[in-house]
């Protein structure tokens, strides 16, 4: 593999996976392992899934890839599940590929219809590989830090009572953009209360609240969105990732306000792939998958089983700090040195015990974001092997 150039600080530790099934990987010689982070919180339903695969076939034999000046009706229907879900009727679509791309497409938007120059999100969100929202430099953007308010005990609505709220240029503020946990992979969620306030403070600048669901979306924390945990009505939604359950796919979904305050003056962007019925089917089969399965309530069922299992651990072993969970996107931090050893120890067992969980490198941090499919059997296998490892280390 030394023709890859790989993702720079993370590890190639299996070079050899020849296929998968649900949520178990196999190398070529047959060893199988259980993926308990749906390789980078993509595969939602599970690899190989097989309405996904007919939805792909079938779509292909027919048009994958449209032009400029032609595209067919399936887009167009797609886009309307989409924004039903989102509770975005009236709103408008556009189909991308990747999350960054999702991200980046709403904030250029927001950016292009809002009165005020600043847009503001959370100082550790990761929302993207490029463009503004990855530069986040400071003529573009207000970044918060919100540890102080994590802790916070203050009653009432966050104003200016606070200091660290007044750090806030409310005046610039046009847009705020949210990704609603996750936190760049530490699986931290912000407080309701500073999430609601500053919802509300950008209404008073007739601003735009845009979602960064690429992690958090289809499931993933035990309801549909994570902006849903905060009793949200957002402007713009991204969803990438499990949407299109490891095929490249991804959407944007603009509210009927944005569209009207666009008018004739859309973003000028333009890729090869913009609403491709290719990726439509996929986002359609995935969401139908899920609602016919019900596997947004499944998902709090295992989520449960996982955490109760994972609170009885941590009651056992003191090596485990806190554990940080919403359905199941769950964070695990580790006690450990500077040098990070036992961290990597305990990940490198569980890999060669067959469980592939992810870990921050520079951080004490385990991460599990199974897909919604997982057998149940595997997290309570998982639950044993990982006591086991912590034991023996
Ligand atoms: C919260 C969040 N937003 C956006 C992205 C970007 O998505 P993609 O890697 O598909 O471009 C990621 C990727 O990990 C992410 O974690």
């Amino acid at each position: 593999m030394s023709n890859l150039l790989w993702l720079p600080g993370h590890e190639l530790i299996l070079d050899d996976i020849v296929r998968a099934d649900n949520c178990r990987l196999y190398d070529s010689k047959g060893k199988s392992y259980v993926d308990l982070e749906a390789g980078v919180w993509c595969t939602c339903i599970g690899q190989g899934n097989g309405s996904v695969r007919k939805a792909l076939a079938d779509q292909f034999a027919l048009i994958g890839h449209t032009g400029f000046n032609y595209t067919s009706g399936i887009v167009g229907e797609v886009a309307d599940e989409v924004l039903t879900l989102l509770d975005l009727d009236g709103g408008k679509c556009v189909f991308l590929c990747s999350g960054s791309e999702a991200v980046e497409y709403g904030v250029r938007v927001v950016q292009s219809i809002s009165d005020r120059p600043l847009l503001m999100t959370m100082a550790d969100s990761y929302c993207g590989a490029y463009g503004s929202a990855n530069l986040k430099t400071p003529d573009e953007w207000f970044t918060f830090d919100w540890t102080p308010c994590a802790t916070c005990s203050q009653e009432g609505e966050c104003d200016r009572r606070c200091e660290h709220w007044s750090t806030i240029p409310e005046t610039l503020i046009g847009g705020f953009l949210l990704e609603p946990g996750s936190s760049s992979g530490l699986v931290r969620f912000p407080p309701r209360k500073l999430i609601r306030s500053i919802a509300a403070l950008v209404k008073r600048n007739d601003g735009f609240t845009l979602i960064n669901e690429v992690t958090t979306g289809v499931g993933q924390t035990g309801s549909w969105f994570g902006f849903q945990h905060y009793d949200l009505k957002p402007d713009v939604v991204a969803l990438g990732k499990g949407i299109g359950n490891g095929y490249p796919v991804s959407v944007t979904g603009l509210s009927a306000r944005v569209i009207e305050r666009l008018g004739d003056r859309p973003v000028k962007y333009a890729q090869s792939h913009q609403n491709d019925p290719l990726g439509a089917v996929v986002v359609r089969a995935v969401i139908r998958f899920i609602e016919e399965n019900d596997l947004i309530a499944r998902s709090r069922e295992l989520s449960k089983i996982l955490l109760t299992g994972l609170a009885q651990i941590a009651s056992r072993h003191p090596r485990i700090g806190e554990i940080r969970a919403r359905g199941l996107m769950v964070g695990i931090e580790l006690v450990d040195n500077p040098d990070n050893a036992f961290t990597i120890k305990i990940h490198r067992d569980l890999i060669e015990q067959g469980y592939i969980v992810g870990r921050r490198p520079d951080r004490f941090l385990l991460r599990l974001d199974p897909a919604l499919t997982i057998d149940q059997r595997d997290i309570e296998d998982f639950l044993v092997t990982f006591e086991r490892v912590l034991a023996e280390s």
